[in-house]
């Protein structure tokens, strides 16, 4: 049986949710902001963290392919849904569950630049630090762990384990 080991509590992530969203409401005030919520995994954290944000933002989600259904890289990165807003000129938060190599945003900040916004900054639940690959600069995280594979809230294993509403390492 898979064991589940908790990470972090409901309550240890309003908290953090919290604190970043004074800094994005301050450090965002009198701009347009974009939130782009990557899916699946971001969707819990970005409903969120949009609720305790004291500025107007606009909202838009994009999905990427990057994962089979195991726990590491395919290394080949697809955009399987695209955005349906124009974010020319704006200011773009990527709103991500979790970096792990940094190679899906690496690529996703490439990408979103091509679209001429004004800025590209990157905002992520869990920082993981052990493999990764690229010089991502993380401008806003509620956590950081070193290593092991993370489920819950929005975060999945092969699709499962995304409703709880904490975050457990999983031993398989
Ligand atoms: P990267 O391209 O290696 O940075 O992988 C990032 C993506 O892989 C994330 O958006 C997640 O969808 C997935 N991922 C990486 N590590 C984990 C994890 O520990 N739990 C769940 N998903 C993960
Ligand atoms: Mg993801």
């Amino acid at each position: 049986m898979p064991e589940l080991i908790p990470v972090l509590t409901r309550e240890e992530i309003k908290k953090r949710i919290t604190g970043i969203a004074v800094q994005i409401s301050k450090d965002y005030e009198n701009r347009e902001l974009v939130l782009i919520g990557v899916l699946k995994g971001a969707f819990v954290f970005l409903s969120d963290l949009i609720r305790h944000l004291t500025i107007p933002v606009q909202l838009d989600f994009v999905s990427v392919s990057s994962y089979g259904s195991g726990t590491s890289s395919t290394g080949e990165i697809r955009l399987t849904k695209d955005l349906s807003i124009d974010i020319n000129g704006k200011d773009v938060l990527i709103v991500e569950d979790i970096i792990d190599s940094g190679q899906t945003l690496q690529w996703l900040s490439n990408y979103l630049s091509s679209l001429c916004p004004n800025s590209v900054k990157i905002c992520t639940l869990i920082d993981k630090r052990e493999r990764r690959e690229e010089q991502i600069s993380v401008d806003y995280s509620c956590h950081t762990v070193e290593e092991g594979f993370l489920v819950g809230y929005g975060l999945d294993y092969a699709e499962d384990y995304r409703y709880l509403p904490g975050i457990y390492h999983l031993k398989l």
